[in-house]
């Protein structure tokens, strides 16, 4: 009787374990995440639908119709600009320095566009070194086809390769499955690893999604580090050769937070502004009227210039920044 009890005791001990673990996180080994299951991506399209979304527009067109307007929708390409600043930051970059081992862009290993990807396409980790020196041509191509086009509009092979290409590079982005599933939890070895047939969001259940058939609650959905990981704290010191971009969340931490801010990057860019998943800045009327505090006073007045009389203005101007941040950044 007494052994049954201990034993059946024990089965409840087990039993109880199996459910705290399945509350944790079902399968929350590194072993589970998108890129595991699928392993590395060996060519650009291969990554592109890696991170797939076309499944989730039908259901969230809002969410994607605000997204697709934000710079997370062509984080690399953006006008054309993000994507010549890469161009720039290759050559003039890694392929011209004495120690990084490039020469041509045969020798590109994903090393060396971290610099850039880690927060432009952080996903561009779970592919080959072969797509470094894909993305590397496809940029080059891309580029020389564009000002071929603009030069000579008439220039048929050019147009169709130009519009293709900024089509691959724009489709290169940070998307749904990057903040909702990829990013969405940054301590992987205390919280377990983003499995790949999960969304994660609020709440803890099931999804509509064939592929994405579970939901679970993100610990930081809700909180400024998920945008860190992306908006820069300062130089990125943990690179073989550091760069510098953004440093909004730096500027958030050490300024902001530090002098007695309590809103998130969420409640000013996603809810106060009414913008959701459009997150843009001072494009959009909204964030220009959230940014700074004017106050302007005018006097007219007169002042004595020796024995003449003569006319004065005294303007006084102050302007508060009331970003969560420095502005602009970068
Ligand atoms: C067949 C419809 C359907 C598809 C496809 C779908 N969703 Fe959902 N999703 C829902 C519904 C319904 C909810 C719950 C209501 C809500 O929050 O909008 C939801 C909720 C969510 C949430 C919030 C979860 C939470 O816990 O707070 C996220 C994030 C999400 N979906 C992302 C995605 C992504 C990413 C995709 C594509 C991979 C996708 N969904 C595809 C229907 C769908
Ligand atoms: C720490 C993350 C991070 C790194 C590393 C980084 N960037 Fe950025 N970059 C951003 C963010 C976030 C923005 C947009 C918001 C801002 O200005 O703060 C941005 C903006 C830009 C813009 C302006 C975008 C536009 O469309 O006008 C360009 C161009 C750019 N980055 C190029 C680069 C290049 C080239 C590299 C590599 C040498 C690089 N970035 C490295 C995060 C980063
Ligand atoms: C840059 C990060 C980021 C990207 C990209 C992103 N989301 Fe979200 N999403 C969030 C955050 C943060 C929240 C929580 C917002 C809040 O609480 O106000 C959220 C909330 C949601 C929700 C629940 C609340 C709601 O609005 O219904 C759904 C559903 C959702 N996202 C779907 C999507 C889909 C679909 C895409 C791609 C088209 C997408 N998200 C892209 C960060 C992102
Ligand atoms: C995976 C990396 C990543 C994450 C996560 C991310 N961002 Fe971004 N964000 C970027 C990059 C990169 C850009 C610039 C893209 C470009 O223009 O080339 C950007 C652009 C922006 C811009 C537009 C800046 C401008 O100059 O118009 C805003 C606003 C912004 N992000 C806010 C947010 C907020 C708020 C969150 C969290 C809810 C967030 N981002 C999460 C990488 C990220
Ligand atoms: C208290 C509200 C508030 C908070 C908190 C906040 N922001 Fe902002 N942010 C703004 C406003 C307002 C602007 C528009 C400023 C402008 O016109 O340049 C802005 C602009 C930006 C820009 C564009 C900067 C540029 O140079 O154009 C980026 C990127 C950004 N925020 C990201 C973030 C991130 C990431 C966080 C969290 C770490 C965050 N913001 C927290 C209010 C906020």
């Amino acid at each position: 009787m007494k052994s049954l009890k201990i034993i059946s005791l024990t089965a409840m001990v087990l039993c109880l374990s199996a459910s705290l673990a399945f509350a944790l996180g079902a399968g929350v080994g590194r072993d589970g995440t998108i890129a595991a299951k699928r392993g590395k991506a060996e060519s650009l399209q291969q990554l592109i639908d890696m991170y797939d979304v076309s499944s989730c527009v039908g259901c969230h067109p809002n969410n994607h119709e605000d997204w697709n307007e934000s710079p997370h929708a062509r984080s690399i390409y953006g006008t054309g600009r993000a994507a010549a600043t890469m161009i720039t930051a290759m050559k003039n970059g890694f392929m011209s320095w004495d120690y990084s081992g490039v020469e041509s862009t045969k020798d590109i290993k994903i090393e060396h566009w971290m610099g850039c990807m880690k927060c432009h396409l952080p996903q561009l980790a779970d592919a080959t070194d072969a797509v470094a020196v894909e993305l590397a041509d496809t940029l080059l191509e891309w580029y020389d086809n564009a000002i071929a086009a603009a030069n000579n509009p008439k220039d048929k092979k050019a147009v169709e390769t130009s519009t293709r290409l900024a089509e691959t590079l724009t489709s290169l982005n940070i998307n749904c499955l990057i903040c909702h599933n990829r990013n969405a939890i940054t301590h992987k070895w205390t919280d377990g690893y983003p499995q790949h047939d999960t969304v994660y969001g609020y709440n803890d259940g099931d999804h509509m999604d064939d592929q994405f058939s579970k939901s679970k609650r993100s610990l930081i959905m809700n909180e400024a580090i998920l945008c860190g990981q992306c908006h820069g704290l300062g130089p990125n010191l943990e690179l073989d050769n550091p760069t510098q971009c953004a440093t909004a969340y730096g500027s958030y931490l050490w300024a902001y937070q530090a002098g007695g801010g309590q809103e998130t990057c969420q409640d000013c860019h996603m809810r106060k502004s009414g913008l959701g998943h459009k997150m843009v800045s001072y494009s959009n009327k909204t964030m220009q009227e959230m940014a700074v505090d004017f106050e302007v006073q005018a006097y007219a007045s007169q002042w004595l210039d020796g024995s003449t009389l003569r006319p004065k203005t005294i303007v006084n101007v102050s302007m508060v920044n009331r970003a969560g941040h420095g502005i602009p950044d970068g």
